[in-house]
């Protein structure tokens, strides 16, 4: 199918920005500088100076920042850690390849975690809360740090959705997502905020030690200095290549998030009146959201995805099943509400920074008429 609106065109980024991608990979390639290299320390420099953190460590995916700071973190067979059923299910795994169990809690209106049910979840076995910043929001972490400082357990910030993230805190200060907990996991895969071209993600932090493990893990578990293996790690370094690229794009980046925004107030001018649709929380001032996802909840969602599609609108649904119900996880009691309804009505629209307005315009016009037949 030919679509109008394409639920994501890395096509016309790379077409607007194809010169200095190639001229970059030439560089790289003709210096040899394939594996550790300064692009990569240069990327991991502007990633930590953005964000307000000391430490940043590239590794090649989400799902390995993920596990790789769960085990930096000293997560271990037996714990639990609190996170959510609505998520990707990386979050989930990189807790059970430790040997761990996630204890899934419900989320709220704006799909993140439900800090009214953290507390009821923790058992004497709980080491750590891990929140997920979906969407391009970061969940409401006063009372998540709270509830961690008085139960004395570890954060680490699923924020794979949400560099740029923001939120101001009780003391009136805006804080990045990823800079809240012990570790923040970003994933850099071609989709995300700032994407690569492939599988990419970053661990931020401020603690020295969480740092230095997660460099030694992310290389076998051996360290540069003395050659000596102190883990038993992954290959799991970002790449040079990737890195020089994602240099390249991290110069739009503050731009990419702006028009991002635009877009989301394009969708919300449009559609806020239309009684069967719930739009992304807007109005909290507390929050500055990037979108990295923009999710409507619909009424008669899958007639509604079936007409955008045939008038050349791709969405995506994200997701139709609660985490719980999945074979790797059955069988299990969980039943979140929540997490239950959301399955039934969300649907992701087209959100990146290279869509025009007539675009944006065109798929909520094809929502208004699908309501009006
Ligand atoms: C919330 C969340 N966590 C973790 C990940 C894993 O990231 P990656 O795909 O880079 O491994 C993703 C990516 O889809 C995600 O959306």
């Amino acid at each position: 199918m030919k679509y109008k609106v394409r639920f994501v065109n890395p096509q016309k980024q790379y077409k607007d920005h194809k010169k200095e991608f190639l001229k970059t990979i030439d560089d790289v390639f003709s210096r040899g500088d394939l594996i550790s290299r300064g692009d990569l320390e240069n990327f991991e420099k502007k990633i930590a100076k953005f964000v307000g953190v000391k430490y940043a460590i590239g590794v090649n995916s989400g799902t390995d920042a993920l596990t790789l700071s769960m085990q930096a973190a000293g997560i271990n067979r037996g714990d639990e850690v609190i996170t959510v059923g609505h998520t990707f299910m990386a979050s989930i795994s990189s807790i059970y390849h430790q040997g761990a169990k996630a204890v899934l809690v419900d989320v709220g209106k704006d799909f993140n975690m439900n800090s009214d049910l953290i507390e009821k979840a923790i058992t004497s076995k709980t080491v750590a809360i891990e929140p997920v910043h979906l969407n391009g929001r970061v969940c409401d972490m006063d009372k998540i740090i709270a509830i961690a400082e008085k139960n004395n357990l570890s954060i680490i910030e699923d924020a794979a959705q949400a560099l740029g993230a923001k939120y101001k805190t009780k003391e009136g200060k805006w804080k990045m997502a990823g800079s809240f907990g012990l570790a923040g996991c970003f994933s850099m895969y071609p989709f995300k905020m700032l994407g690569g071209f492939g599988d990419a993600g970053m661990v931020v932090t401020n603690n020295s030690e969480i740092a230095k493990k997660i460099k030694l893990l992310r290389f076998n578990g051996e360290s540069r200095e003395d050659r000596k293996f102190y883990y038993h790690g992954y290959t799991a370094l970002l790449d040079n290549v990737q890195a020089a690229l994602l240099n390249v794009k991290f110069k739009y980046f503050k731009q990419w998030i702006t028009r991002r925004r635009q877009i989301a107030n394009i969708y919300r001018n449009n559609l806020k009146d239309l009684l069967n649709i719930e739009l992304p929380y807007y109005g909290d001032s507390r929050f500055f959201d990037v979108y990295q996802n923009y999710v409507i909840r619909a009424e008669r969602r899958n007639e509604l995805v079936k007409y955008l599609n045939k008038r050349g609108v791709e969405v995506l649904i994200s997701w139709d099943t609660p985490n719980y119900k999945q074979p790797v996880m059955c069988p299990n009691k969980i039943f979140l509400c929540e997490t239950e309804k959301i399955c039934k009505e969300v649907i992701s629209l087209p959100m990146y920074p290279e869509l025009n307005n007539t675009e944006v315009t065109y798929v909520a016009n094809c929502i208004i008429d699908f309501y009006k037949k």
